[in-house]
């Protein structure tokens, strides 16, 4: 994953203190050995993230955010790899040299930014085609849906013409290969025609991501003609599921909530109603990636999907998505009106302002649509709605939450609370014997589970400590082998230090780039910032140490145990050898 050669990462790096590059970004504190700030990947107030100056790490304990100085600056910036070099090399005053890259990362790190490259250039060609005679169709278009021009311009409205090779050609001229043309989506190829503009004959609507570049377009006919919108295609730059139309405005918007609404034109109207804080998803189904991007940004998110039955049922499933990231969602309602657009035409900000006061909490929003489904007025039907609530309910933790929509249901159906907690705590038992009787085994299987957590837990502390100085990872080492870390991800990093002890001084902050997950990335992390007990002399230490060691050999020999083949006698042989030796086993430190 390394572009650049090993010994200019470790130059920059080395001229980087992340304690600096990370105090230009947000305030840090020095507290004991460590300095803590306030974590910007996620929503808080507290102090939450650590940064470690001699490991040259920084972990949140809240979100588990964490990695090495360019792992910070590439999440910050959202940059790839050789973007966050590039950044710091020019802070450090280093000049990259081109020719480091390898080929293949090369031309993969050249296509993005060509890419991006293409998108900006297609995206000013629109914008001034707009203002040309022949673009006048558009700006009627866009004004008479009353965009003002500086709304026009914020935006970076364009027009594309009504020949179907404009840009294309524009593009040849300026030397781009029909190669990377056809990479970019901007371009669409068939057999007869050959290759032509992927839109034309419509007004331009570029996305760009959190910084501000052109990552794909949107672009809409002048009427009535279908398809009504049609969109980039995912490409090297442009990922559907991990953007949101506006979030580079939104974002910097200062205010207390974000607004998700459903199409391009609902955001630049509310935009231009001073509602600045809106944004929609990409013609696509709201995701997981995206609430969690949200969550960066806000703690509640105000939705303003499509009145009609489409909108409400992509409402419905937008709902458990935002909680799950631990968003609070509300919801705006639009009625009479189809779309936040259509509202703020006819009736202005002001409404719209009204409405967002008045927006009702996703839970209430759920019961009204849950209510259309069943006949209230007859018995049955109205005591299976309460099940149904009463199945609601019981997804709010245990407790003051609960007991607050408990007594705001009750009070909605005129019930007493009492009738309704009682309600709730049947449906929960029953709901608790069906999951018993349907998964006999779920004990013993989770029993497991918290056994191979222990071990993962052990291991990882052991690596905390082996990384916290030369002098305990030398007398570690004596007594662990790389191959008793039964966690795969554990072994690697014990391996990896193992080879840099070995070169001359470890460096566990470098260890990131032979991690290119970003889940791995921060398991490796979470590795090293396990809170070491405060030990005070050598004895202590011993008998600590001894403790984890141990803890760590039985794990693996457990582990062999249970995945040995059992006929194997050798290997039988070996684990009743490794037992004695556990036994016998005594730390001492130099
Ligand atoms: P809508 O049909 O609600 O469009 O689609 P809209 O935003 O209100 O547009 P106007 O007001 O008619 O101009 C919502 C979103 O769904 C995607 C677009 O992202 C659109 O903004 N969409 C819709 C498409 O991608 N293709 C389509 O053909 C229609
Ligand atoms: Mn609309």
């Amino acid at each position: 994953m390394s572009y650049y050669s090993q010994d200019l990462v470790e130059e920059i790096r080395s001229r980087s203190d992340i304690v600096d590059v990370i105090s230009g970004y947000l305030k840090l504190q020095k507290k004991g050995s460590n300095y803590v700030g306030v974590c910007p990947f996620h929503n808080d107030k507290n102090p939450s993230m650590s940064v470690n100056q001699p490991r040259q790490m920084y972990y949140c304990f809240s979100c588990g955010a964490g990695g090495d100085v360019f792992k910070f600056v590439m999440d910050y910036e959202n940059l790839t790899f050789p973007e966050a070099m590039k950044v710091l090399a020019d802070r450090a005053g280093i000049k990259l040299p081109e020719q480091d890259m390898s080929r293949e990362t090369k031309q993969q790190t050249d296509l993005k930014a060509q890419i991006l490259e293409l998108n900006k250039l297609a995206a000013k060609y629109y914008y001034y085609m707009l203002r040309q005679p022949p673009g006048k169709q558009g700006m009627d278009y866009l004004t008479g849906r009353g965009l003002s021009e500086e709304t026009i311009q914020k935006f970076g409205l364009g027009y594309a013409s009504k020949y179907s090779n404009d840009l294309y050609k524009y593009l040849k001229g300026k030397g781009y290969s029909d190669q990377l043309l056809k990479e970019s989506g901007l371009m669409q190829v068939d057999e007869k025609r050959g290759m032509y503009d992927k839109f034309w004959n419509r007004v331009m609507f570029p996305i760009m991501d959190a910084n501000h570049r052109v990552i794909g377009f949107g672009g809409r006919v002048m009427g009535d003609g279908k398809p009504k919108y049609l969109n980039s295609p995912e490409t090297k730059v442009f990922d559907k599921s991990r953007n949101l139309y506006g979030l580079n405005l939104a974002r910097i918007s200062r205010k207390p909530n974000i607004i998700l609404c459903e199409g391009y034109m609902d955001v630049i109207a509310l935009h231009q109603a001073g509602f600045n804080q809106a944004t929609a998803s990409l013609g696509t189904a709201f995701t997981q990636q995206q609430s969690m991007i949200l969550k960066r940004y806000t703690n509640e998110v105000l939705l303003t999907y499509d009145s009609d039955e489409a909108g409400v049922r992509a409402a419905m499933r937008a709902i458990p998505i935002l909680k799950d990231a631990g968003l609070t969602a509300k919801v705006i309602n639009m009625e009479p009106y189809k779309d936040p657009d259509e509202l703020i035409k006819a009736k202005g900000a002001e409404e719209f302002q009204k409405r967002i006061d008045e927006a009702e909490t996703s839970f209430f929003f759920e019961l009204r649509v849950l209510e259309r489904q069943y006949n209230l007025r007859e018995p049955e039907s109205k005591t299976a709605f309460f099940r149904e609530v009463s199945k609601k309910l019981l997804e709010f933790e245990a407790g003051i939450e609960r007991s607050n929509y408990i007594e705001a249901a009750a009070e909605r159906y005129h019930l007493t609370y009492d009738q309704l907690l009682k309600m709730v705590n049947q449906t929960g038992q029953k709901l608790g014997g069906m999951t018993r009787a349907q998964v006999p085994t779920e004990p013993l299987s989770r029993r497991r589970k918290k056994a191979e957590d222990s071990g993962l837990r052990t291991q990882r502390l052991l690596i905390t400590w082996m990384s916290s100085d030369e002098r305990l990872f030398r007398n570690i080492i004596r007594y662990v082998e790389p191959e008793e870390f039964t966690d795969p991800l554990c072994r690697r990093v014990v391996e990896l230090l193992l080879e840099q002890y070995a070169a001359g001084h470890l460096n566990p902050a470098s260890l990131f780039q032979y991690f290119t997950e970003e889940e791995e990335q921060q398991k490796v992390t979470a590795m090293f910032h396990d809170t070491i007990p405060k030990l005070s002399g050598k004895e202590e230490e011993e008998k600590a140490l001894q403790e984890t060691i141990l803890k760590v050999k039985q794990n693996s020999i457990t582990w062999q145990t249970e995945h040995m083949d059992p006929g194997d006698v050798d290997t039988l042989r070996k684990i009743v050898q490794k037992r004695r030796e556990i036994e016998k086993l005594h730390i001492s430190l130099d």
